[in-house]
């Protein structure tokens, strides 16, 4: 089936769902503001999965939110854009982004219970979300039809359909979310994965079944996940982040194999189970940057390794190392020294 602006961007030659270009994201807190996304930029193919990884608090969820529309009263975007499949996101009302969500980008959220109201079945609120987003609106025989075929889809019996949120185990409420997340047929699903709600054996077998569900009905999906082992499994590209900031950007296998931000090596290269030879590295040391007031250039030299005076006094913008590969970083070359060392 061709739509009209399927076609429109055939001739356009962009294959791209999503695009977001110098995407920046204050939180005005009593204490400041808290810059928690600054300069964001990447396309998303159709079609595609891109991995967000980056320490706790580097604002992952904040650049989630953004593209959701789901930002808090006290947050703003003060620069860029985002375009979903060709229409500008930032500048819409609330109204406007109430009616995109679910229907064009869903996401499956952190801390899952929180998505549903406990006094509705589970049924009852996809069906109601299909009978909203849909045009023309569906019968309930039909809407009904097409949450069994997801129910099944995300391994849950059909007369789940018929429970209330708190009967569900947190993987069966996060394999419901994931449900409701498809039932509008998003072009793009943001997957936001708890980090303590679910054992990571469940979180794993989620995240390999949405690849797959994903594989079927083709759609685009951007995962946040601390389990970089996974993410390496399931997406086509990487974006790593520190301190609000995308720092390496790279096809996965590549980045995994090769990464040219001295960051991008220290957060890989600490993950055990990540296949490989083993090396010494020099930890990753230091707190975590402060976001009301970062520090100026790059946000990462306090804790660089390679750092010289240039990285306190100008911010590395990214640059393309090898085709799609991109690092902001002014020593990128030297990275691979600290990857040898010790070994
Ligand atoms: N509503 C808010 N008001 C003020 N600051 C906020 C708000 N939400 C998040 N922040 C701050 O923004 C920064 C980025 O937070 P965010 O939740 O996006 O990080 P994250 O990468 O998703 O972390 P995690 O891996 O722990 O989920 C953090 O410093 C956080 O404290
Ligand atoms: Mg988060």
């Amino acid at each position: 089936m061709t739509s009209p602006s399927a076609s429109a961007d055939t001739l356009l030659g962009t294959d791209n769902i999503l695009e977001v270009d110098d995407l920046t994201m204050y939180y005005k807190t009593r204490g400041g503001y808290v810059k928690a996304v600054e300069d964001i930029t990447f396309d998303l193919g159709k079609q595609t999965a891109l991995g967000l990884v980056g320490e706790s608090g580097c604002g992952k969820t904040s650049v989630a939110m953004s593209l959701m529309g789901l930002l808090p009263g006290n947050a703003e975007i003060n620069k860029g854009s985002i375009r979903l499949d060709g229409d500008e996101l930032v500048g819409l009302t609330r109204e406007e982004l109430r009616e995109r969500r679910w229907r064009d980008i869903a996401m499956v959220f952190q801390g899952a219970m929180n998505a549903w109201n406990p006094v509705y079945t589970v049924g009852d609120q996809i069906r109601e979300a299909i009978r909203y987003h849909w045009e023309p609106a569906p019968s309930v025989e039909v809407a009904n039809a097409r949450i069994a075929e997801l129910f099944e889809l995300v391994g849950l019996a059909p007369a789940m359909l018929e429970r209330y949120p708190h009967e569900f185990s947190g993987g069966m409420r996060q394999r419901a979310v994931i449900a409701m997340a498809l039932s509008c047929d998003p072009k793009l699903i943001i997957a936001d994965e708890p980090t303590t709600a679910l054992d990571v054996i469940v979180q794993e077998q989620i995240l390999k079944e949405l690849k797959k569900i994903q594989d079927d009905l083709g759609m685009a999906i951007i995962y946040i996940s601390h389990d970089i082992a996974v993410i390496a499994e399931v997406t086509e590209q990487i974006g790593i982040m520190y301190a609000g900031r995308l720092v390496e950007l790279g096809p996965t296998p590549e980045v995994f194999a090769d990464p040219r931000h001295p960051y991008g090596l220290l957060l890989l290269r600490s993950t055990p189970s990540i296949k490989g030879p083993r090396r010494k590295l020099a930890p990753l040391v230091g707190e975590p940057a402060d976001l009301v007031n970062p520090p100026p250039g790059c946000r990462f030299h306090p804790r660089c390794p390679l750092a010289e005076e240039r990285c306190a006094q100008e911010t590395p913008v990214m640059e393309e190392v090898s085709p799609g590969h991109q690092v902001a970083c002014f020593y990128w070359e030297r990275t691979a020294e600290l990857d040898i060392e010790g070994v």
